[in-house]
């Protein structure tokens, strides 16, 4: 797998997205409306705003300590915004905690890894589920139990059909901790799926992996994206990748939204080549927030 090219030729939007005759042509599954966020003098986000269609994939770029996380844990509400609202389907839900977000199909991984180390891969992604799970020993009675039955099995159907779209057959078993770093961001991403989320979040999911590994999961992104059908938000330093797998890219700096629009534009974004190269850009950089920039990467 990892000898194929990922190139996606064109990428374009998918056509969900852009079809005239489709009932949601153009409603955006997720939108943020002017986000600020300050963890007490430090701006993480201001007045950002951008939405995403059913179907995209859609990718979070921009120097480090830029905003990226926090924009994603501002999507899945682990940080609720200073100001301004998030959309979900049309939906306010600035005010829904986490668990309420994941129930109502919002995804995520972790730019840190945030696996059960003791537990097995298999648990590990059973764990994903628990959100759909409608059953449990307070509704186990015999009046349930048949419900119940079905719906583990169910369970376990989902589960095994996302091991083996992962690859992940040979190590089910494995006790998460004892795995390779780029096996363990599987199964994290498997986590994430098993939820069935509509729009999943993904930070950073090929950091720190090597080549093979990253185009494996270049692969298998495209791959849920396409045949699982879900929209994707993903953050991600590696360049090549980005403008490789994704239809649109945003570009935060300093917590603002510098660009936003098709890979090949963002790359020829005057605003967004000084971002990158470290130079200064005074229509945009507020010599406030100058001073608490961290460093970048090259
Ligand atoms: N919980 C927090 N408490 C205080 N400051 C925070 C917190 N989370 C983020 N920040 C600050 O907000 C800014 C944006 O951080 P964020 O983690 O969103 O950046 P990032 O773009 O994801 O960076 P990286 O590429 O390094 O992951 C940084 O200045 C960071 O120090
Ligand atoms: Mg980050």
């Amino acid at each position: 797998m990892s000898g194929e090219p990922v190139k996606r030729p064109g990428a374009s939007p998918p056509a969900q997205a852009t079809d005239p005759v489709a009932p949601m042509a153009g409603a955006p599954i997720f939108e943020a409306r002017d986000v600020s966020l300050r963890f007490g003098g430090v701006r993480a986000l201001t007045e950002v705003g951008f939405s995403i269609l059913p179907g995209e994939l859609f990718s979070i770029i921009g120097p480090n300590g830029a905003g990226k996380t926090s924009m994603v844990n501002c999507i899945s509400g682990r940080y609720r915004p200073t100001q301004g609202a998030v959309f979900y389907k049309g939906r306010d839900i600035t005010a829904l905690t986490p668990n309420q977000r994941a129930t109502i199909g919002i995804g995520r991984t972790f730019q840190n890894l945030a696996l059960f180390g003791h537990m097995t891969v298999l648990d590990n992604i059973m764990v994903g589920r628990h959100h759909l799970l409608r059953n449990n020993f307070l509704t186990g009675s015999l009046y349930w139990l048949s419900r119940a039955r079905r719906e583990e099995l169910e369970h376990r159907r989902a589960v095994e059909e996302i091991i083996d779209f992962l690859d992940l057959q040979n190590v089910r078993k494995a006790v998460a901790g004892t795995l390779s770093y780029g096996v363990r961001k599987r199964v994290e991403l498997a986590r994430a799926m098993a939820l069935k989320p509509d729009l999943i979040l993904l930070d950073e999911p090929m950091a720190g992996m090597n080549l093979e590994e990253k185009e494996d999961m270049a692969r298998y992104i495209v791959d849920l994206n396409e045949e699982f059908g879900m929209t994707v938000v993903m953050i991600e330093h590696d360049m090549g990748v980005v403008m490789d797998i994704s239809h649109r890219v945003m570009v935060l700096d300093f917590g603002r939204k510098i660009a936003e629009g098709l890979p090949e534009a963002v790359l020829r974004d005057e605003h967004v080549r000084r971002a990158y190269l470290g130079e200064e850009d005074e229509v945009l950089v507020d010599p406030e927030d100058a001073a608490l920039r961290p460093g970048r990467v090259a």
